[in-house]
């Protein structure tokens, strides 16, 4: 396989979980992102990001984001991981939130269901997610999403399910022409119809 790196930043660690299933089953390198610069991903063919939702937004992002004109030729995969259920109408709002659409078209995208536990969470945290829970209830169109959330403050949830990362791992084994050993579900997301030929090359 080509020289492959997977890149995560995770809080709780269901994402970690997540980075730790993929690097393992493709065989691959395995990096936390804080305190990685562009520079260090200069040597990978193939970059697989994976941060936890934060607000819709993909928790560390930014260093493929910001750094992507100096990712150009490289073929790049990003998953978030959040508490939603992956409705396609939830995860492009979250992947335009998160990505211009010139990037957006050069990546592959992937949703990776994790896990919510409220007791768990940080004061801060905590402060967020009743604030949002208060503004759910007062809510006259509470979404299925919304639905779901709420339930979710009442006993902790956890999907992350080696089946999960079927899509995604056969993905990246496809750019290196290796045919998967076994295939699970497809993981909910955005996948796009057509992979680009060069994930990073401008399409404009
Ligand atoms: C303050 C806060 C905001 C969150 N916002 C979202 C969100 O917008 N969408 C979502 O699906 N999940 C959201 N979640 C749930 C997390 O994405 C979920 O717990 C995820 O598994 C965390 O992954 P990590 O532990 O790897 O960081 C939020 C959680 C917290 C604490």
């Amino acid at each position: 396989m080509k020289k492959t790196l997977v890149l995560y930043r995770s809080v709780y660690g269901y994402t970690k979980d997540y980075a730790e299933m993929i690097a393992e089953e493709l065989g691959c390198g395995l990096r936390e992102a804080s305190r990685m610069s562009a520079g260090d991903l200069a040597p990978y063919d193939t970059l697989i990001f994976g941060g936890g939702l934060y607000a819709s937004a993909i928790n560390g992002v930014n260093i493929i984001r910001d750094h992507f004109d100096l990712l150009q030729g490289k073929h790049i995969a990003v998953w978030a991981t959040g508490i939603n259920a992956g409705s396609p109408e939830v995860m492009e709002r979250v992947w335009r939130r998160n990505f211009p659409e010139k990037i957006q078209k050069n990546i592959r995208t992937f949703y990776l269901r994790g896990g919510f536990d409220y007791g768990n969470l940080s004061p801060l945290h905590k402060i967020m997610m009743t604030g949002l829970k208060w503004k759910i209830k007062a809510s006259k169109n509470q979404s299925e999403e919304d639905a779901g959330l709420l339930k979710a403050y009442q006993r902790p949830e956890n999907h992350c399910d080696r089946r999960n990362i079927a899509g995604l791992v056969t993905y990246v084994r496809s750019l290196s022409g290796i045919t998967p050993e076994s295939s699970g579900p497809a993981a909910p997301g955005r996948t796009p119809e057509k992979s680009p030929p060069h994930s990073t090359e401008p399409t404009a």
